[in-house]
């Protein structure tokens, strides 16, 4: 099943770094609604990005939801710094924490939305009891720290369930994916399920650019669309 109201969410993690603040308000420009900005440590994820300073930076540029996926661990030492530094979504891990409840209560407690990101490994079933208190599930498409990565098909079943436990419980939240988006998986992970699409390379690296990307991917998407 598709939904009508697919959404990109670019990655800054394959933008060009020099040009960090042009490129997000150039995403801006193309009409999406939010970036994601990974937060990596080099333990959780064999690679190290940035922290709770890039948030500040991008803050006062752009009206655009910041949406911070923390590839971090522990989650709990980065949730506070993060939402001072101005991120609306705080995404952490289920595998990098044993007090995935407390670290979305804590999230909400500073007034921002929570989501939990799955690893490949990670079955749709370990969200089942903190489902209820989230806006948004991230089901990662590849294994985690790099972009331009290969899509793992395999994952199209989970963006499923996760789709399926959430229309089961009446619940508005949505269903993310993140990892070797492009043209051609676009519209598979929209009929599985998805509505929020994190795209780096396709949307960074395109030749014609940022505005083209999305549109493009937009398209493509609508291709599956009821
Ligand atoms: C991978 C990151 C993804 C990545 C996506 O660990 O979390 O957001 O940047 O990059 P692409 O779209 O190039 O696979």
């Amino acid at each position: 099943m598709a939904y009508p109201l697919i959404k990109i969410a670019p990655s800054i993690l394959s933008a060009d770094f020099m040009r960090l603040g042009e490129q997000v308000q150039e995403a801006e420009a193309a009409g999406v609604d939010r970036v994601q900005i990974d937060v990596m440590d080099g333990r959780f994820v064999p690679n190290i990005t940035f922290g709770a300073v890039v948030v500040k930076c991008l803050r006062p540029l752009t009206h655009l939801q910041l949406e911070a996926h923390l590839m971090v661990q522990p989650p709990e030492d980065f949730i506070e710094p993060i939402a001072r530094a101005g991120a609306d979504t705080i995404i952490v891990h289920q595998e990098a924490t044993p007090h995935l409840h407390r670290a979305i209560q804590h999230i909400h407690s500073l007034g921002k939305k929570a989501g939990v990101a799955l690893n490949p490994s990670t079955p749709a079933s370990l969200l089942s009891e903190v489902l209820e208190s989230l806006q948004l599930v991230l089901v990662m498409t590849v294994n985690p720290g790099f972009g331009g990565q290969e899509f793992i098909p395999e994952t199209l079943r989970k963006i499923r369930q996760v789709r399926a436990m959430i229309l089961e419980r009446g619940m508005n939240c949505e269903v993310e994916v993140d990892g070797g988006i492009n043209l051609q998986t676009a519209p598979q992970v929209v009929e599985a399920g998805a509505d929020v699409l994190v795209a780096g390379t396709a949307v960074f690296d395109h030749q014609q650019g940022i505005a083209t990307a999305i549109r493009e991917l937009l398209a493509a998407c609508q291709a599956v669309a009821p």
